[in-house]
């Protein structure tokens, strides 16, 4: 096949079965993975096999968020492989990954200067766990051991990442590999106190007050590090309570606690913001980040650090190898070269304030579904929403799965999980297409509620 010119393909002519699909389930994809699998993609929108063309509600999966095929990124990517294709990260550098460290850090909240590369979220929060442990015992307080993460959130599937999260689905099977001495915070999310808030709820800032239990509890002397997402994606854009961040970050100080920012999702911005630190007003200790930092198109992920926190690992010989963690393709020059084109693109095309000026577009459009029937909830903050659904008695999820399978035939890549589903448009998407995307949706939910 033609990758430039896709013809159409029907499923007798894909073998989807060598094939084991992650968060998918397979049998379902496999009886027909035509209507499925995508071809081509160019702006906000995909073709399938079948030569159906999708508007892709998600931005990939949270990651693309300036739309799809730029020849600006294409050609970053053809020039940079024929210059360097490939480089060790450890104990050698090259230019991009030098650049792009440098642009991160100018970009990050003041006095969070350095960057550490890996190739995913859940890299990048494992390396973060790491970078808390490792920090905490090179200052002699070798007993802050326990990680501090929230029901709810989402952190990869790492073994860091699942034993910090606190999503059930993907713990339960793997109970076993969990970290020892984690503990949780409450998530954030109360129907009775905030449904159908607008952006952030006014509800909810006490509930970072658990951390004073937790700390009473197991001893602030034990505890390393709090990680959450400042606004909770994957499990269905969670969006934090006024004042909850301004106090997490008030108890961490007071207990010496570091405070680790998951913004996969939320960097480079998704919440308006390059990071929802700045979104919410919040400075953390760290910051992991992945996805849009190359628009999805290769895999990198990465932590900012603190001033401070780096420099307690600067001790020992200068040939010494400080902090002994790294992957084959940490800052790999590829990578680092559409970082650099994509922070390019935002700031030339004003996509910041292109996802700002979208924020109540969506926020207007997604709202007018209240009342509709099935909708529990809706929420929103910066380009992101998310709608829950009443799920069917005895089958939690399948309304929504009905809904995603109803969206590819009206012609909508929606995301769901549980009986939620999500939303975050490419910045480049237009008013009226938000705007289909919404009336598209409310199609949807009748025909599944139907
Ligand atoms: C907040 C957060 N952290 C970590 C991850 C994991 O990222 P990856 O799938 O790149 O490992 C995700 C993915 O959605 C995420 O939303």
């Amino acid at each position: 096949m033609n990758a430039k010119h896709p013809t159409a393909l029907d499923s007798t002519q894909l073998n989807a079965e060598p094939y084991w699909m992650p968060f998918t389930g397979n049998r379902a994809f496999k009886a027909n993975p035509a209507t499925r699998t995508l071809v081509s993609a160019k702006g906000a929108y995909y073709q399938t096999a079948e030569g159906k063309t999708l508007f892709d509600c998600l931005s990939g999966l949270w990651c693309s968020a300036l739309g799809h095929g730029d020849p600006r990124i294409a050609q970053t990517l053809k020039e940079q492989a024929e210059t360097l294709d490939y480089s060790t990260a450890f104990q050698l550098a090259n230019p991009q990954t030098l650049r792009l460290a440098e642009r991160i850090a100018h970009l990050a909240p003041q006095g969070l200067d350095h960057v550490f590369f890996c190739n995913s979220g859940s890299e990048s929060v494992d390396t973060a766990l790491k970078m808390a442990i490792g920090y905490h015992r090179l200052r002699g307080e070798a007993t802050r051991t326990r990680l501090i993460g929230r029901e709810r959130g989402y952190h990869g599937v790492g073994m860091g990442g699942i034993s910090v999260g606190g999503m059930v689905a993907n713990r339960k099977m793997f109970a076993p590999l969990m970290l020892n001495g984690v503990d949780h915070l409450p998530h954030t999310w109360n129907l009775s106190q905030m449904a159908f808030s607008r952006g952030q709820p006014k509800w909810g800032a006490h509930l970072a007050d658990e951390l004073e239990r937790l700390v009473a509890l197991h001893d602030a002397s034990t505890i390393a590090a709090v990680i959450v997402e400042p606004m909770a994606g994957s499990t269905g854009v969670l969006v934090p309570p006024e004042g909850y961040l301004q106090r997490l970050r008030e108890l961490c100080t007071k207990h010496g606690i570091l405070l680790i920012f998951d913004e996969v999702i939320c960097g480079f911005g998704r919440v308006g913001e390059w990071f929802g630190a700045q979104r919410f007003g919040v400075t953390p200790d760290m910051i992991t980040f992945a996805k849009c930092i190359t628009n999805g198109v290769v895999p990198m992920g990465g932590v900012i650090v603190r001033d401070d926190i780096y420099n307690t690992f600067m001790a020992g010989p200068a040939h010494a190898v400080e902090f002994m963690h790294g992957y084959t393709y940490s800052g790999h020059p590829l990578a680092a070269a559409v970082g650099n084109v994509v922070l390019d693109i935002i700031e030339q095309d004003g996509l910041l304030d292109r996802a700002r000026t979208l924020e109540p577009v969506l926020e207007d459009a997604i709202h007018s579904l209240k009342g509709d029937a099935g909708i529990l909830d809706i929420r929103n903050i910066g380009l992101a929403a998310a709608i829950d659904l009443a799920p069917i008695e005895g089958s939690p999820g399948l309304r929504a799965y009905k809904l995603f399978e109803a969206g590819i035939e009206e012609g909508f890549l929606f995301r769901v999980t549980g009986d939620t589903v999500a939303m975050g448009p490419p910045f480049i998407a237009t008013e009226g297409e938000i705007g289909a995307m919404v009336d598209g949706l409310r199609r949807c939910v009748k025909r599944v509620m139907g």
